[in-house]
């Protein structure tokens, strides 16, 4: 008997973006990974972010330094790079401090708005959903993913700052013609006790008309991934937190 391979010839891309840095996109990325995973996919969390939180957060301590440089010029096997992490069906492509110098060597590549879309698309033989953990800016490692991802999910904290990024972003997307990109926006770390954010959760403005329908609320036990390093459902199982990742899950789904 020959063995079957996994051939998931529909894999989704999902990417965790934002102009901002600090708005919960890491959290995210790493809970609908975990939501994902639980719901039967195979995912692979590809952290493209130097500083490796989401790698961190589950459980992943592989340092090796992969230089972009390589990885855009194809000379790099990105597969033997993933790691398995403790949760079922989940696995992660770790980020390393060589990553800084993506926007560079994307910038230098012939097709840089294509790059992504050629290192991503071999994973689709082994994962039905690739989940892109970005760090945060607007260059040509962000107009590569808006043109790679099927879905550009955005958390959005609800200030009118937050809510002028997202326009930025719009903006970017309508000036580069990624096309096929679809915005998701959400309203993340969301604190019913300010009056500011009430008003706008109550009130969301024209830039949220095609938001989730979920909210991340500001909650302390997601900021516990840091010590149980794991996502927020397997230590906190009936935590609004995790309610709240597990319906946006099936939102975007
Ligand atoms: N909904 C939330 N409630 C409370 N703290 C949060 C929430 N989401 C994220 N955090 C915390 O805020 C900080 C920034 O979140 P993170 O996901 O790393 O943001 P980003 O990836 O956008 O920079 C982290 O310390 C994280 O634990
Ligand atoms: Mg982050």
């Amino acid at each position: 008997m020959h063995s079957v391979a996994f051939y998931h010839a529909g894999m989704k891309t999902w990417a965790l973006y934002s102009l901002k840095g600090g708005v919960g996109k890491t959290a995210a990325a790493v809970n609908l990974a975990y939501e994902a995973a639980r719901a039967g996919k195979h995912v692979l969390l590809w952290d493209l972010d130097p500083q490796g939180a989401a790698s961190w957060y589950l459980g992943i301590d592989d340092q090796t330094e992969l230089s972009p440089k390589k990885i855009v010029a194809g000379k790099t096997a990105l597969g033997r790079h993933v790691c398995a992490t403790t949760h079922a069906r989940l696995s992660v492509l770790p980020g390393n401090r060589g990553y800084r110098q993506w926007d560079v060597r994307i910038h230098e590549a012939k097709s840089p708005r294509k790059v992504l879309e050629g290192l991503i698309e071999p994973f689709s033989e082994t994962y039905s959903l690739m989940i892109l953990d970005c760090p945060p800016g607007i260059g040509p490692l962000s107009t590569a993913i808006l043109r790679a991802a099927d879905r550009i999910v955005v958390p959005v904290v609800p200030t009118p700052l937050s809510l002028r990024a997202l326009d930025e972003v719009r903006d970017h997307v309508a000036e580069k013609k990624v096309g096929k990109t679809r915005l998701k926006p959400f309203f993340s770390m969301a604190d019913r006790r300010r009056r500011l954010h009430r008003d706008l959760l109550a009130e969301p403005p024209a830039t949220m008309a095609d938001s989730a329908q979920t909210f991340v609320d500001y909650a302390s036990v997601i900021e516990q991934m840091g010590a149980h390093r794991a996502p927020v459902a397997t230590y906190a199982p009936r935590s609004r937190a995790t309610s709240q990742y597990r319906a946006l899950y099936r939102e975007l789904a």
